[in-house]
């Protein structure tokens, strides 16, 4: 095990340090939320931006093109022999003029998207995979759990399969994820559990589980995990020949991904790699809305490390005492108690943060604009396209910056998201986006429907040109 790295209490008042080897969810000693912490000092640590990729080691294969490994200079709590790698993190940050033109940018200004679609699993989940599962090999483990919204639990079926020697169990809410997600899960071999309950319920049970059997829990609670999700930050950097973006904006549900790239720019600051980090907004579904209450309407911050707890208690207290359940179409982040709210309070804080609601209808609006540059994402990855274009409208976003839009997961996730909103009025496949609230469909791309004959067909096609 290296010597330089530890795990360590997110809380500078407790800051109970334990071993690499062992396995934990939280502080066990005050209850907090755990990092995966380095002692620079002892490691062959990069001087410069470029350097982040000079340690990258040679893997066989698929593996070779992990966009994790290659920032090992970041990244290093685990012996080469142990890195597990599905070839993930190969993808692309793009300039999307159309998406910049939504979102309001003009002049200078431009916006760029980070697809993680383009993962094994077709979502950023296989980024922490890599980590988890990694430190999973490590310490022995033989059997992986989850409670997934889809995505963790999908790319966990790949990551166990991949390993050939671990099984996968994961705990969904029944109706609660999007078919693709669900047929991965199914498909690649995981025992699925469908609970009569949402994705906090099911979190709560599996991390219960987790405890009674020793199963290795891979939900973001898991600090290996976000060192794995920290890359998603250094590929954006690499791509834009490390330039910092002025604004990264991402998708917030368990807030995992928010809490990891805080991380990763804390870090390069600590390092003095870079002076000043982008700005970094977090955008959750207005039916998901815990982040936004918190921060925005009871002040909750981080706080030099000391947040109010009791703000989320009451918070959750007036959850169960209201039956608020969260309910968007945007089933990724359908979260209303997320694991890591004071990891992505230091994440705000430490980048001079913002976080915002939007519309389902919002998000599929902005859903369809993404589509139409031709590679397209599932609905709650929109959600960070649509929270852009509210900050320009409120003049937080300059309409000249920089900004980087983080796709999370591939348009075919959730593909009755997609043909409801492009479906003609009244049609069952429109009743689906109607059934979350969803009237309009502003770049509704309407299907042609015309009889089985080559002149109706034709006609069809000139009426609709
Ligand atoms: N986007 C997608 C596509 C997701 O699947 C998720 C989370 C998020 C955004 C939110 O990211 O939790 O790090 O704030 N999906 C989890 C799952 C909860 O179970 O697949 P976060």
């Amino acid at each position: 095990m290296p010597d330089h790295a530890l795990q360590k209490c997110i809380l500078p008042e407790c800051g109970a340090t334990f071993g690499i080897e062992e396995v934990h969810h939280a502080c066990p000693k005050c209850g907090n939320l755990l990092d995966v912490a380095y002692d620079w000092g002892r490691m062959p640590a990069p001087t410069h931006l470029p350097e982040l990729t000079a340690q990258a080691p040679e893997l066989d294969g698929w593996s070779s093109r992990s966009g994790v490994w290659r920032y090992r200079a970041m990244i290093d709590f685990a012996p080469d022999e142990a890195l597990m790698s599905m070839g993930e993190g190969a993808t692309q940050l793009r300039p999307s003029p159309g998406v910049a033109a939504y979102v309001g940018l003009a002049g200078k200004g431009r916006v760029e998207c980070q697809y993680e679609g383009f993962n094994p699993s077709g979502s950023f989940k296989d980024n922490g995979m890599a980590g988890a599962f990694t430190h999973a090999r490590m310490v022995g483990a033989r059997t992986a759990c989850c409670a997934s919204t889809g995505n963790t639990s999908a790319s966990l079926a790949a990551f166990a399969s991949a390993t050939r020697q671990m099984e996968a169990v994961v705990f969904i809410g029944r109706g609660k994820i999007a078919l693709g997600k669900l047929s991965q899960a199914l498909e690649y071999g995981a025992r699925t559990v469908e609970i009569e309950g949402d994705f906090d319920d099911a979190m709560a049970r599996v991390m219960e589980a987790s405890k009674a059997e020793g199963l290795y829990l891979v939900n973001s609670v898991n600090p290996f995990r976000l060192e794995g999700q920290k890359t998603i930050m250094y590929r954006i950097l690499e791509a834009r020949g490390w330039r910092v973006p002025d604004w990264i904006v991402c998708p917030g549900g368990n807030l995992g991904n928010s809490s990891a790239f805080g991380k990763a720019y804390i870090e390069l600051v600590e390092l003095g790699l870079i002076r000043r980090p982008p700005r970094l907004a977090v955008i959750n579904a207005e039916g998901a809305p815990t982040l936004s209450v918190l921060v925005n309407e009871r002040n909750m911050k981080w706080n030099g490390g000391a947040p109010d707890m009791l703000l989320a208690d009451a918070r959750w207290k007036e959850m169960d005492e209201k039956h608020l359940n969260a309910r968007t179409l945007a089933s990724a982040i359908e979260i209303n108690r997320p694991v890591n709210l004071t990891k992505c309070l230091r994440a705000l804080e430490a980048t001079d943060g913002v976080v915002r609601t939007v519309s389902d209808e919002e998000i599929l609006d902005a859903k369809a604009v993404v589509g139409r540059e031709g590679v397209g994402c599932e609905p709650a990855s929109a959600a960070s396209v649509a929270g852009a274009r509210r900050l320009v409208e409120e003049g937080v976003i300059d309409r000249d910056a920089e900004v980087v839009c983080v796709l999370t997961g591939h348009a075919l996730k959730a593909p009755n998201a997609t043909v409801g909103y492009h479906a003609a009025e009244g049609s069952s496949e429109r009743a689906y986006v109607e059934g979350y609230g969803v009237k309009g469909a502003r770049f509704a791309n309407r299907p042609v429907r015309a009889a089985n004959d080559l002149d109706a067909i034709l006609k069809a096609l000139k009426a609709t040109r």
